[in-house]
């Protein structure tokens, strides 16, 4: 009898699929999956890849934007609750009141929002390349920047410009506290403190490195330390450690997890596969195609701005 991890990959194989897995995806998923990584990576690698199935371990809008990238491949998300609940935070008629308000305003979206609101967007960018999408913009130009505040506020500060923020936010990044750094650096003196953009200002201004999941990878290569403070969700302590098998990393508040992200299993995965034939599954992910062409203007300018970090 084959385990769950066998015939997923005989599946795999019989169905040409590749399967990506965002770095806060429970342990198991990112240990099995062909890539894993942050939205950026994910988003390039779904563009690029020659399979004819991308199983997306994430959440809605991380298969969304695969699904818009690459029109000829099917994408599945093995579990379609997930979520997140900061994407939903922000609809296509909100955004279009907003525009109007600020007329001849460019738009950039973050890439955790729905479809509709991408295609009412000029720009899409991720926590990875946000910095450099709104530097990319002329300066003489207002920017409307949605939905999450703290990352807008982030890039606001880095940029030096003035930007109309959305007052949305992540309910998980919002959990870690200034005083769980605080707290984190007293135990730890010596401890590098990386967070990511999405948490709040207090956080952001106590600590040594704002970075995307991708990019707390990427600096620890280049880094003497050998501990660190991670202030994000909880999945990315083990990304680190899977890289960095001799650092150590201390998660800033074990509070900070995505209930959405960990909603895949397995199990979901080997059930979305053995689901392929069947011409309407349910872990299809599908964009109209009005909307799709629309929105991939925008995300096709996202994955043209590599971060200069
Ligand atoms: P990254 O783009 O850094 O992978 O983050 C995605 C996300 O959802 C953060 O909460
Ligand atoms: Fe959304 Fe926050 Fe979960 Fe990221 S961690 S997917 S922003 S709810």
């Amino acid at each position: 009898m084959d385990s769950v991890l066998e015939k997923i990959q005989n599946l795999k194989q019989k169905h040409k699929a590749v399967i990506l897995a965002h770095n806060y995806q429970p342990g198991e998923i990112q240990d099995m999956a062909d890539f894993t990584g942050d939205s950026l990576g994910l988003s390039i690698k779904a563009s690029q890849t020659d399979a004819e199935v991308v199983v997306f371990c994430g959440v809605y809008f991380m298969a969304e934007t695969a699904a818009i990238l690459s029109p000829g491949k099917r994408v599945l998300l093995p579990e379609k609750l997930a979520g997140c609940p900061m994407a939903d935070m922000i609809t296509a008629e909100q955004l279009r009141d907003l525009k109007q308000k600020h007329p001849g305003a460019l738009v950039v979206c973050y890439v955790n929002s729905p479809a509709e609101v991408k295609a009412e967007s000029d720009y899409c960018c991720t926590s990875a390349n946000a910095v450099d999408v709104v530097d990319s913009l002329p300066v003489e130009k207002k920017i409307i920047f949605v939905p999450d505040q703290y990352l807008g506020g982030h890039v606001a500060e880095k940029t030096s410009r003035d930007l109309v923020l959305w007052p949305g936010y992540c309910p998980t990044h919002v959990l870690i506290s200034e005083d769980d750094i605080k707290n984190a650096k007293a135990q730890f003196p010596d401890a590098v403190v990386m967070t990511h953009p999405e948490c709040t200002e207090p956080v952001r201004n106590i600590s040594e490195q704002i970075l995307s999941t991708g990019q707390m990878l990427k600096f620890i290569r280049h880094s003497d330390a050998k501990r660190f403070i991670v202030a994000t969700e909880i999945g990315m302590i083990h990304a680190l450690k899977r890289q960095n098998p001799n650092a150590e990393f201390i998660a800033a508040s074990p509070k900070a997890v995505c209930p959405n992200m960990k909603k895949i299993t397995l199990e979901k995965v080997l059930w979305a596969l053995e689901d392929l034939p069947n011409a309407g599954s349910k872990y299809h992910v599908t964009v109209p195609d009005d909307i799709r062409k629309r929105a991939k203007k925008a995300l096709d300018r996202m994955v043209e701005i590599l971060p200069s970090q």
